[in-house]
């Protein structure tokens, strides 16, 4: 069984993601990153991308290509205060699955390893 069934699938990953775009669009510092006026755009694209991550329908491909998400985000300004703000929304939608522990701290590590990785402005630059 694929993670992706593991914690439930399709339904799961809505719910996590819609739960963090909640928290992104009351957020000062990350809601003016995002282009878009609408959100939807954004949750849809984060949603499909983790699906396929974990091992579901790899629609995110087929939709918008090779990942690549270092280079996605580049033209964002990502810093250790906006990771923070990205992690601190996520964790919030991560504990609001009340996924079994094991399940969750998968989930969550592999998050912060990938927020770490995306951040591309230097500390006070
Ligand atoms: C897109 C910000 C971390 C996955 C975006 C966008 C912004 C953004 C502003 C454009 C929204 C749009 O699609 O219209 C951030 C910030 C992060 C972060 C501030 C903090 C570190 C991550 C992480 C992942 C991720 C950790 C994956 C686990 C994506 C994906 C897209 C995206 C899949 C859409 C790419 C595309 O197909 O165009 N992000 N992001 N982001 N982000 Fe992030």
């Amino acid at each position: 069984m694929s993670f992706y069934e593991a914690v439930g699938g399709e339904e799961t990953f809505h719910r996590l993601v819609h739960r963090f775009y909640e928290g992104v669009a009351e957020d000062p510092l990350l809601r003016p990153l995002y282009p878009e006026e609408d959100l939807t755009g954004a949750e849809e694209r984060l949603r499909m991308f983790l699906i396929q991550y974990w091992g579901g329908p790899n629609t995110y491909s087929q939709r918008r290509g090779h990942p690549r998400l270092r280079m996605r985000h580049v033209p964002f300004v990502i810093g250790v205060a906006e990771r923070d703000a990205w992690l601190r929304h996520m964790n919030d939608a991560v504990q609001s699955l009340e996924l079994p522990e094991d399940l969750a701290t998968r989930l969550w590590d592999y998050l912060v390893y990938a927020a770490h990785s995306l951040v591309n402005a230097p500390e006070g630059g």
